[in-house]
């Protein structure tokens, strides 16, 4: 029920200071996994959630692993940072971010090797770019289009030629609300972001877990 200080506009989406709210809370609400992974799972299917989709980036982040020349990572919007700690054992050098500073605090806590800021998608610069930059069930929930567009191209801009954007999503035609936090693009819409910019959409893989439809769409920088 909407309340009168209830400042969600009329198509029942929550304002951007609003979502950060509930981000920053969720992360000091619930456990490692819930609070970046799926609320509605208990502790073992998000371990399994998890588990499978790391599998998945795996394959595509690709076996390299060189302490001499490591591959530089960065994790957009890393959450509590389990993906970043995982990438990192796997000899990559990892920068992670994200707008939550409880989820960064614990991340720093954590340790494991990766670099933690707070920022956002839109804010992050790098003096160094990258060769992945992946973002995980991020995107979908940046329910501003302006402020979606704006941190694709950030990321974008930090990715050097040859390297790969892997951002998850949907994949579908069509734009598709769900609850009033996720709001799903259709491929076009980032198509229509990336490749002026010089990344060519070359792959989908779809999570597999269970009924959800978002899987990981890779982008790679051609010039
Ligand atoms: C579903 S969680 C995923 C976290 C992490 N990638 C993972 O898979 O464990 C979504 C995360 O996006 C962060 N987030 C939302 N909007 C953001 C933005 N504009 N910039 C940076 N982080 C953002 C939230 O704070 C939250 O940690």
């Amino acid at each position: 029920m909407r309340t009168h200080d209830d400042k969600r506009p009329h198509d029942g989406a929550r304002p951007h200071d609003d979502l950060r709210t509930y981000w920053d809370a969720r992360h000091a609400d619930h456990d490692e996994l819930a609070s970046g992974g799926h609320i509605g799972l208990d502790r073992s299917g998000n371990e399994i959630f998890y588990a499978q989709r790391l599998g998945t980036l795996l394959t595509l982040v690709g076996d390299l692993s060189s302490p001499a020349a490591p591959l530089f990572v960065l994790d957009a919007g890393c959450g509590k940072g389990y993906f970043a700690r995982a990438l990192a054992r796997c000899g990559h050098r990892v920068d992670a971010f994200d707008a939550s500073p409880t989820a960064v605090e614990h991340a720093r806590a954590e340790g494991g090797g990766p670099r933690y800021a707070v920022a956002g998608l839109d804010e992050w610069r790098s003096p160094w770019p990258y060769d992945i930059v992946v973002c995980v069930d991020v995107l979908f929930h940046v329910l501003d289009d302006q402020a979606w567009a704006a941190g694709l191209r950030n990321m974008a801009s930090l990715i050097r030629v040859a390297g790969r954007l892997i951002v998850t999503d949907e994949d579908t035609a069509d734009r598709t609300t769900r609850g009033d936090y996720i709001v799903h693009r259709p491929i076009a819409a980032y198509r229509a972001e990336l490749e002026p910019l010089g990344l060519r959409h070359t792959l989908f893989r779809p999570y597999g877990f269970r009924e959800n439809r978002v899987g990981f769409h890779v982008f790679t920088r051609t010039r």
